[in-house]
């Protein structure tokens, strides 16, 4: 990656929603820090960059991927899972624990983190499990795991079935100032379990089964979580009952914040059939009504952000029928651009908003603001994406950085790209190429 002490962006259309600054300005990065944002910069040493007629915004933040590092990096690892950030326009992510080992241990965590110092290109940081071996039975060491680095706990992919565990969960999220962040979902392991008790049949049928515990794990965590005292967000929402569980929430002040995945705004369960194992996802894609409920709900605020649960599986794995074949899909690559073509352009979303979605309100909520991330706020790490939203572009997983082509918008025109990512004083990407270190 290109390394420069001084980098000036000239005349791009700033929006930087935490700083209310919008316009043609330029931007002076010194020393890996924006130093200052003003009209008619001029600097003598600095790389210049022209950007007019782009978008100049923050770094987006993606809160929720699947890095795969340890355990299973013929999935993915943080070397090209960074790398497929950078060209997706993110310059911050926060990965999920369900790693194999699972993330439950502080050394483990330290141990990760000082991986992705050498292999990640854009800023990284993680989450740590809630359970020990991710097993719903035990709760890891929250103090310790904090202390360590983690930016929130879940067990990715399960639920947390036992009442009492899951409020113990929140009352060490209070006492720690963690974010809790439960994954309100039917896995196969929490399936299994209901199976065993004899409560429900298994839904494994070929098509997308109509899971529904998704607003019942709403439901409860937001009522335990309010119990609590304790901070909350929903992973990836796709039902009009949570949508309606989060917005009464809200509505009486419980500190309760979500997300919405492009996938769950954008394909119903009809693209299943159609698509198949590239479409199988957790939570399932839903009905027509429900997409337009989140999406509905993303656009009023009562879900508050955007994250693409980016989870690369094998092309073996994802070649096995419907049935065997791994829950999960890929994003980092696409969001920013199905975002803008497929919400802002139709006017779901305004540009602030979706902006605003992707970058200073996850900053917010996993409390990366405090770093810097998310704004362009001058004396922070000048963590930067420039965007055409001019550009078209086709999706084609072929020539994605990411190990993984399991995609289900391969071949959808899109319009809108980042041609420019910079973290610090270092440009990551640049018209879709990855600048190494030369
Ligand atoms: O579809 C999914 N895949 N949903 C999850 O929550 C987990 C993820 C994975 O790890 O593959
Ligand atoms: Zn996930």
């Amino acid at each position: 990656m290109l390394n420069y002490k001084k980098i000036l962006i000239k005349n791009g259309n700033i929006l930087d929603i935490a700083n209310k600054k919008t316009g043609v300005f330029d931007v002076l990065i010194d020393s890996s820090r924006i130093k200052k944002i003003s009209k008619n910069i001029d600097d003598k040493v600095a790389l210049v960059i022209d950007a007019k007629d782009k978008l100049v915004v923050p770094g987006l933040v993606d809160v929720h991927v699947h890095l795969r590092q340890p355990g299973q990096e013929y999935k993915e690892d943080i070397y090209t899972g960074s790398r497929a950030a950078a060209t997706g326009g993110f310059t911050t992510v926060v990965a999920e624990p369900n790693t194999c080992p699972p993330i439950d241990t502080p050394s483990r965590l330290i141990q990760l983190l000082k991986i992705a110092k050498k292999e990640s290109i854009v800023n990284y940081y993680s989450k740590s499990a809630i359970t020990v071996g991710l097993n719903g039975y035990r709760l890891v060491d929250v103090e310790n795991l904090k202390f360590a680095g983690a930016r929130a706990i879940s067990d990715d992919g399960h639920p947390i079935t036992g009442d009492r565990l899951m409020f113990n969960a929140l009352k060490k999220g209070r006492e720690y100032d963690i974010l809790v962040n439960p994954h309100c979902e039917e896995s196969d392991l929490y399936r299994r379990r209901q199976k065993e008790k004899g409560k429900r049949k298994s839904p494994d049928t070929v098509t997308n089964p109509p899971y529904t515990a998704e607003g019942r794990f709403v439901m409860r965590d937001i009522e335990l979580a309010e119990k609590a005292g304790a901070r909350i967000h929903i992973s990836h929402v796709s039902l009009a009952q949570s949508v309606n569980e989060i917005a009464k929430a809200k509505e009486r002040g419980v500190n309760v914040t979500a997300e919405a995945t492009p996938h769950h705004l954008l394909l119903s369960e009809e693209a299943v059939k159609e698509i198949g194992p590239n479409a199988k996802v957790n939570p399932p894609l839903r009905s027509e009504e429900d997409v337009e409920a989140v999406r509905r709900g993303l656009a009023d605020g009562t879900i508050d952000i955007i994250a693409s649960d980016h989870a690369p599986h094998s092309a073996k794995e994802k070649s096995l029928p419907y049935n065997k074949a791994p829950f999960g899909l890929i994003g980092l690559e696409t969001t920013l651009g199905l975002v803008l073509t497929y919400l802002v352009r139709p006017g779901i979303l305004t540009l602030q908003q979706a902006i605003e979605k992707m970058t200073i309100l996850p900053a917010r909520i996993f409390g990366l603001d405090k770093f810097g991330v998310g704004s362009l706020t001058p004396g922070t790490k000048a963590d930067i994406t420039v965007i055409d939203m001019k550009k078209k572009w086709i999706v084609d997983v072929n020539k994605f950085f990411s190990k993984a082509r399991n995609c289900p918008f391969n071949g959808w025109k899109l319009q809108g790209k980042a041609i420019l990512t910079i973290v610090g004083n270092k440009i990551v990407m640049k018209d879709g190429k990855i600048i190494e270190n030369s």
